[in-house]
């Protein structure tokens, strides 16, 4: 039997991917090309939903690559290729617009809330349809799991009743995918602002590590971290969300359970805390860091692996597409 698939995506819309990207989704992606076949993309398309410099996404596009390769995916094990080389993405995103209701787009929290920081008005379409090409990122690959962050749920919510209304109207098509949302690190929160997600697009650069930074600034911005006045590491979400989020951090990088934690840590005071959640970041940031550096030195051997990926990729999503054309009621092109 073959194996189940795994899909996810990542925007290349920073210089870096951040802890709460590495620990809420691609840490997974790794583990996950053991026991499923395995399909990762860097979403330029979804990058352009918002203001944009075409050099930048160039640039970003690559680093992002570069990154995925450096924790640990296998180009042998994992196809890892860029969204828009594969051009049935958008053509499936076509479909899927014409059978998505305006009030069900329209409630998605991600496009209310990046939507208010444009104003109503000047907020892109593009953003509005954010979430539908994201269905057809999935869809296309006939998906199983997609490991993603709480952040995604509600789309990958969408993505399921986009494909039951297509498979329902047209016949038996798409597979329903699952979202695959680790308990623990479903939300890393901001350093700074630790009841707020750490983001690419609102976290302050305080209240964000990224994988790609240097141990020096990643130390301080953890011994800066915001914290309750008292001195007792215990996980308290409610009352000490500072100290919840680097025990949760501290644990997933150490693979040591949270009460595990709280006794080692008992009376010691937040000081020594801190500097072992340091040392635990840089620790698993460097490899990847010195990786990335690595492989982005060689961008002709980066883009040759990219393309091996699109490749491989575009041979699932042309069998997928040509259904779908079928279905929906496409005259064949000869
Ligand atoms: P992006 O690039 O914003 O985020 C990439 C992944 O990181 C997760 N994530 C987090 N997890 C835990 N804590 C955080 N603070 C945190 N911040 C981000 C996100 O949940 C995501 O899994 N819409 C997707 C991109 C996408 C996609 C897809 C995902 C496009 N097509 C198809 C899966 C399948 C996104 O938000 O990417």
């Amino acid at each position: 039997m073959a194996s189940p698939r795994v899909l996810s995506g990542i925007q290349p819309t920073a210089d870096s991917f951040h802890l709460g990207n590495y620990l809420g989704a691609v840490r997974q992606y790794v583990t996950m090309q053991e026991g499923y076949d395995a399909f990762y993309c860097v979403v330029d398309l979804h990058a352009i939903t918002v203001d944009y410099q075409p050099e930048a996404l160039r640039r970003r596009s690559r680093v992002a690559a570069a990154q995925l390769f450096a924790v640990g995916l296998d180009p042998d094990r994992s196809t890892v290729f860029i969204q828009s080389h594969v051009r049935e993405h958008t053509e499936l995103a076509w479909v899927l617009i014409c059978l998505t209701g305006m009030g069900e787009a329209g409630r998605m929290t991600q496009f209310k809330d990046k939507s208010a920081k444009y104003g109503e008005s000047s907020a892109g379409v593009g953003l509005f349809t954010y979430p539908i090409l994201q269905a057809a990122d999935i869809l296309l690959y006939q998906a199983d799991k997609v490991p993603v962050g709480a952040d995604q749920k509600q789309h990958l919510e969408l993505t399921r009743d986009l494909a039951q209304r297509f498979n329902h109207r047209f016949g038996e098509t798409f597979t329903l995918p699952e979202p695959h949302i680790v308990k623990g690190v479903e939300k890393i929160t901001d350093l700074q602002d630790p009841t707020a997600k750490m983001s690419k697009s609102s976290s302050s650069p305080g209240g964000i590590l990224d994988l790609l930074e240097d141990p020096g600034p990643l130390r301080k911005k953890i011994m800066r971290a915001v914290t309750d006045t008292g001195t007792e590491i215990v996980f308290d979400e409610e009352n000490k969300p500072g100290i919840a989020n680097l025990l949760r951090i501290l644990s997933a990088l150490t693979g040591t359970p949270i009460p595990e934690l709280e006794t080692r840590y008992a009376g010691q005071g937040y000081g020594t805390f801190k500097k072992d959640v340091a040392e635990a970041v840089v620790e698993t940031f460097t490899p990847i860091r010195e990786r990335t550096e690595k492989l982005l030195a060689d961008e002709t051997q980066l883009d040759r692996m990219l393309a091996a990926g699109a490749a491989r990729a575009r041979k699932v999503a042309a069998e997928t597409m040509e259904k779908v054309r079928d279905r929906a009621g496409f005259l064949t092109a000869s």
